[in-house]
């Protein structure tokens, strides 16, 4: 054991690793179905409308939750070891178990699980976040530097702020022109991933509606992992078309701040870039969805706006709100690189770790699980040692962790300093939401306005905050 795996378990033992329990099978069976099953059928890499649909109606996300409460109840707060023929699993159960192994990766646990491995293979099989360790270490650094993830504020803000404004403005002339005036989630994608292609890869990607179309089969193969197989053509298909952006990089993209040559698999690297993306926007209509039931925190987020300061820290904290409360990365998976002993007990290398983050992120021991609370996240945006992960934490953090709240607080006040914006579906009870929204049904109502003026109005049903 080298010293750094020293250090790890001494960490660990502090934390709770110093006993891992065992489930008995009835209980892994009970996970499987409750927690991990819905998870797998809602869609990993790319929701299934009409599994969300049924997670919506059945409550299935609140249902996880009471599961794995049930567990704590039963076994205590320490790791516990679902012994699932030949995939075990160790379930993190305790904030500062979260913390252990998000601040110990990629080792000893690797981002680099079998899951992943078998589900990103589709569409980016030579992406960072499969790579083993040594490759981590060369392709992580590209990625910082692509979208500055130390930064606030990305060098290209005042760029990418631009061609959120112009998309939104056409869903906005589209009002006052006697167009429809519902936005639902088809038509507010149709605008942002226009926005995506235009930040990722430049104007000119603007209406390249095929590569998306492409990358989107792929990733609906990649929901199935190693229960499909790989599209080789139609993978070679996207990398080309993919390729032909990054041979004549757009200055101000993001891509024009990659390393030139072929040496770190761009192609993957941006895939994963393309493919993210889509939460983002998944994050904003719901973030949309949660102002138009909260004047208040509408009134501060438009106030926002009028300031000409493009960092915008409250509108930022109601996104991290959308992604607390509906994380789009619900589960944050990881590997063991080596056997940990715990007691008489050895749990063994290969064994997967599942950090459930709806578990931390809705525990109703906290005042505010079920209702919004922007001002839990400060200046954070990863609070691991309560469990509040929705960008990871540690080394292998999302890289755009600070890029896509600012983009989101871009999008979000283009939209409502701009316009009345009502929820017509679904009904929200502010002070107990929802374990599930299902972004694909959600319908806005939107009325022009002067910008600026008033707050949203509170459609009947739906209590002010
Ligand atoms: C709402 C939007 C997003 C959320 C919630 C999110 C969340 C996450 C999470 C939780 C991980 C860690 C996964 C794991 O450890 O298994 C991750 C990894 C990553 N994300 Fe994001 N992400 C978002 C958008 C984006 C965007 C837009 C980009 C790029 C433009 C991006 C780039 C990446 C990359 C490259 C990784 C792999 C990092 C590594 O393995 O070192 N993400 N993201």
């Amino acid at each position: 054991m080298n010293s750094r795996n020293q250090a790890v378990f001494s960490n660990a033992r502090a934390t709770g690793f110093v006993r891992i329990n065992r489930a008995s099978w009835i209980d892994t069976l009970r996970v499987v179905a409750a927690v991990m099953v819905p998870t797998a059928a809602k869609g990993v890499i790319i929701r299934r409308p009409i599994m969300e649909r049924l997670a919506q109606r059945q409550d299935l996300d609140t249902g996880a939750v009471r599961q794995m409460q049930r567990l704590v109840k039963k076994y205590g707060r320490a790791p516990l070891l679902l012994p699932i023929p030949f995939r075990p699993q160790l379930l993190v159960l305790d904030p500062a178990d979260v913390s252990t192994v998000l601040e110990c990766s990629p080792q000893p646990f690797a981002t680099a699980t079998w899951e992943k491995r078998a589900a990103l293979a589709h569409f980016e099989p030579k992406n960072v976040l499969i790579s083993p360790a040594s490759r981590r270490a060369e392709l992580r650094p590209i990625h910082e530097h692509a979208l500055a993830s130390a930064d606030r504020l990305h060098p290209s803000s005042a760029r990418f702020k631009t061609i959120v404004d112009s998309e939104l403005l056409e869903i906005l002339d589209g009002i006052g022109s006697g167009g429809p005036n519902e936005l639902d989630w088809s038509a507010f994608s149709l605008a942002w991933f226009r926005i995506v292609r235009r930040t990722v890869l430049g104007d000119r990607a603007r209406n390249d509606v095929t590569l998306t179309k492409t990358l989107n089969d792929l990733r609906s193969r990649a929901n199935w992992a190693f229960a499909a197989s790989i599209d080789r053509h139609k993978l070679r298909q996207f990398q080309q078309q993919l390729g032909q952006y990054l041979r004549q990089p757009e200055e101000g993209s993001l891509i024009g701040r990659l390393p030139k040559g072929s040496d770190f698999d761009l192609e993957s690297q941006v895939a994963q870039w393309l493919f993210a993306f889509d939460a983002g926007g998944i994050a904003v209509f719901r973030t949309l969805a949660l102002l138009a039931c909260h004047p208040s925190y509408w009134a501060k987020a438009v106030d926002e706006v009028k300031d000409p300061e493009l960092e915008r820290p409250f509108t930022r904290n109601c996104l991290l709100e959308a992604l607390r409360l509906w994380p789009t990365t619900p589960v944050i998976l990881r590997e063991l690189t080596e056997d940990i002993r715990s007691g008489d007990r050895t749990v063994a290398r290969g064994t997967g770790v599942i950090i459930f983050a709806p578990f931390f992120h809705r525990d109703p021991e906290l005042a505010y699980a079920n209702r919004m609370e922007p001002s839990i996240w400060g200046p954070n945006d990863t609070l691991p040692t309560v469990g509040f992960v929705p960008f990871s934490a540690g080394a292998a953090i999302c890289p755009a962790h600070n890029l896509v709240p600012a983009i989101a607080s871009f999008a979000i006040g283009a939209l409502l300093s701009q316009a009345d914006i009502t929820l017509l579906q679904p009904s929200l009870t502010v002070g107990d939401l929802p374990g599930t929204l299902n972004h694909f049904d959600i319908r806005l109502r939107l009325s022009r306005q002067r910008v600026g003026a008033g707050a949203p109005h509170a459609a009947a049903g739906f209590p002010p905050h």
